[in-house]
C-alpha cells in the first residue's frame, strides 16, 4: 500500500476518535473564532465552486452554506464527514454541501474550482514535504485559471512553542448526565523536525467530584516556515497574491503574527 495512504488511515483515526470533543476543541480557541469568520467570507466572495479540504464537522461550510454558498467538503474521517452532514442538515442547507471521503492529495471533482481552502493549520497533518507537495499540486489541478488557494498555518516561535508545552485547562464543561468534565491539552513539540504531537485528555468526575475516568487522545501535527510555505506554493506554479499574519487582514511579518495565511492564485 503506498505510503500516501498509509499515513491518510493514521489522520483519520485520529480524527474519527477526535470527532466527538471536536465541537468543544474548537469552541474554545479564539483562531477557530477568527478562522472562521475570514473563510466564511472568502467563500462568499468566490463566485463558483469552493472546495473545503478537511471540511471537519462543517463549522465553517455550513455557516456559508447558511449564507447561500455551495460548498464541496473533502475529509478522510469518515465520523467527521457523518458529524458534518448532520450539521448540514439541522441548517437545513443538506442540500449545498457535496461531501467527499478523500485525502487532499487524490480528491478529484467534476468542475474546475474557483477556490480551494485548506483552514486551520490542516496541511500540517500531511507530515513530509513530500506529501506537501502532493496536496498543494492537486490542488492546483483541480483550480480553475484564476482559482484561489487559501490556506494558513501555524508560526512557531519560541514564545508559541513554550505556551504549547504547558499543560493548559482548555476547557470545563458538563457531561450529558451533568456531572463535570474537564479537558486539558498539552503538546510534545519537535522544532528541529518542525512537528508535534498534541495530547488532550478529559477527566470524567462523579457527582460528588471525584475523578472517575479519563480519556486521552493524541493528534499528529507539522508545520512550515513561511520560506517553505512559499516555495511549496510557487514549486506547484501558484502565484502569490498575499501572505497575511492575522485573521483581521494583516499583512503578514514575523515580529507580529498569529497565523500564516497563504492567498495563491492559479495564473490564467
Ligand atoms: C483541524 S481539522 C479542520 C476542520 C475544519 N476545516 C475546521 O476548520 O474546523 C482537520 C481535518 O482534516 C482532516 N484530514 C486530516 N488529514 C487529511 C488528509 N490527508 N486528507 C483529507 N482530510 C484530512 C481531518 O479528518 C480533520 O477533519
Amino acid at each position: 500500500m503506498p505510503s500516501s495512504q498509509l499515513s491518510a488511515r493514521g489522520a483519520a483515526a485520529q480524527y474519527d476518535s477526535f470527532a466527538d470533543i471536536y465541537d468543544i476543541w474548537t469552541e474554545t480557541a479564539p483562531a477557530a473564532q477568527s478562522n472562521r469568520r475570514f473563510y466564511v467570507e472568502a467563500y462568499l466572495a468566490a463566485g463558483g465552486p469552493v472546495v473545503e479540504l478537511g471540511v471537519g464537522d462543517g463549522r465553517i461550510a455550513v455557516e456559508a452554506a447558511a449564507r447561500g454558498c455551495r460548498v464541496i467538503g473533502v475529509d478522510v474521517s469518515p465520523v467527521m464527514l457523518q458529524r458534518c452532514r448532520k450539521r448540514a442538515e439541522e441548517a437545513g442547507v443538506g442540500d449545498r454541501i457535496e461531501l467527499l471521503e478523500s485525502d487532499f492529495r487524490t480528491f478529484r471533482i467534476d468542475d474546475a474550482a474557483a477556490l480551494v481552502t485548506l483552514p486551520y493549520h490542516s496541511i500540517g497533518h500531511l507530515r513530509s514535504t513530500r506529501a506537501k507537495q502532493e496536496a498543494v499540486q492537486r490542488v492546483f489541478s483541480q483550480l480553475r485559471p484564476g482559482g484561489r488557494f487559501i490556506f494558513d498555518d501555524f508560526v512557531m516561535t519560541p514564545d508559541v512553542v513554550a505556551r504549547m508545552r504547558q499543560v493548559q485547562l482548555r476547557a470545563a464543561y458538563p457531561s450529558a448526565a451533568g456531572t463535570d468534565i474537564l479537558l486539558w491539552v498539552t503538546s510534545r513539540v519537535d522544532e528541529k523536525a518542525r512537528s508535534m504531537e498534541v495530547i488532550t485528555w478529559e477527566d470524567h468526575f462523579t457527582a460528588d467530584g471525584r475523578p472517575e475516568w479519563r480519556r486521552y487522545r493524541r493528534l499528529h501535527l507539522s508545520w512550515l516556515d513561511p520560506e517553505d510555505a512559499r516555495s511549496l506554493l510557487f514549486g506547484a506554479g501558484f502565484t502569490i497574491d498575499a501572505c497575511l499574519g492575522n485573521f483581521d487582514g494583516t499583512p503578514f511579518s514575523m515580529d507580529t503574527a498569529a497565523e500564516q495565511i497563504w492567498i495563491a492564485r492559479k495564473p490564467g
